[in-house]
């Protein structure tokens, strides 16, 4: 099976676009591929300085995605700190990763453009992940748009490094969901975490009522027809729904009678209902947390085996030590 390896930055609250646009296709892949999973918490070092918040970030990410249907019997899901070697590769590989490569990430210049104080680790960040994916050996790596970049310079630093030393790095490609469209917010705006237009999967369900009421629709009158095409609500509500509830609701709302609440208590009970079994288990997860690190420590053996034997052959190979 093709081994396919991504990384989550340990980052709060998962919203509705985190789900369609990430979370379901590891779903897929953990069935589909040989899935390598982790939560990238030496990679939120660079903009979390809080020791305790990144604690409880990394336990709190491993709770949701499992909830959510990542499945450890299946992927190898572990969390980023618990092999080490990613950090001696990190550095082995720094020396073939050219200043220019780093001085041109988009990601790292729209950070320090927007007032982030440039330091080294925000720097080095593209080889740290470079570290992440080579170490494993892994030949796809799914991502987001603004991740593409970064899966391109982890390409040009294994092939340099093959040029002196042999075959020895797998050459990685990325993968990004093309099927997936983008997710709106409240707003109709793309659904994201800056924009502050959320709908977090975990809301308690007074909440998730409250935020769906903030959805904007336009002030067709109740008893007039309604352009489904144009409705937020509609579109967050299609995700929900098979082509015969699809129809059904396009139906309700070319009808008429029906004003927009309606329409958001229908999608709030969709979403309360879709997510059920999730919040069951991050119920379960959240009181027995031991059960969440013992899952992780799982994890990281089974990637610290392959980390560990990647590292010999490079070590052998760049000459440290013996
Ligand atoms: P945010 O924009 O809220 O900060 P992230 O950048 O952390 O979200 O995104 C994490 C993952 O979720 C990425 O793979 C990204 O492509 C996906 N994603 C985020 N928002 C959406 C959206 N509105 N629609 C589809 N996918 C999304
Ligand atoms: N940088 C990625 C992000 O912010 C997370 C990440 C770290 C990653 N290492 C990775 C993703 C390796 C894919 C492969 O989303």
């Amino acid at each position: 099976m093709t081994r396919v390896l991504t990384g989550i930055q340990p980052s709060g609250a998962l919203h509705l676009g985190n789900y369609f646009g990430a979370i379901k296709q590891m779903k897929d892949l953990q069935d589909s591929s040989d899935l390598f999973i982790f939560i990238a918490n030496y990679h939120a070092l660079t903009s979390l300085k809080d020791g305790k918040a990144l604690r409880e970030n990394t336990i709190d990410c491993a709770i949701n995605f499992l909830s959510l249907g990542i499945d450890p019997s299946k992927a190898t899901f572990y969390a980023q700190s618990d092999v080490k070697e990613v950090l001696e590769l990190y550095w082995i590989l720094s020396g073939y990763t050219p200043m220019g490569l780093l001085e041109r990430a988009h990601s790292y210049k729209d950070k320090v453009s927007k007032g982030i104080a440039a330091n080294h680790s925000l720097f080095s960040y593209p080889v740290l992940m470079a570290a992440d994916i080579l170490l494993y050996d892994a030949k796809i790596v799914p991502v987001g748009k603004d991740q593409i970049q970064h899966v391109e310079m982890t390409r040009d630093i294994a092939i340099k490094f093959n040029n002196d030393f042999g075959d020895i790095l797998t050459i990685p490609e990325f993968k990004v969901a093309e099927d997936v469209q983008t997710v709106p917010g409240l707003d109709g705006a793309k659904m994201s975490k800056s924009y502050g237009n959320t709908i977090d999967i975990f809301n308690t369900e007074k909440q998730l009522k409250k935020t769906i009421g903030k959805i904007v629709t336009d002030s067709t009158a109740l008893e007039d027809a309604k352009d489904w095409t144009t409705c937020n609500v509609f579109s967050l509500a299609k995700l929900y729904l098979d082509q015969a509830g699809q129809i059904e609701l396009q139906k309700r709302y070319e009808k008429g009678g029906e004003g927009y609440g309606h329409f958001k208590m229908h999608l709030k009970e969709l979403i309360w209902d879709y997510y059920a079994e999730a919040r069951e288990k991050r119920e379960h997860y959240l009181n027995n947390t031991d059960e969440v690190y013992d899952i992780l420590s799982d994890g990281a053996k089974k990637a610290s085996k392959i980390a560990k034997a990647k590292m010999e052959i490079i070590r052998d190979a760049v000459g440290i030590y013996r």
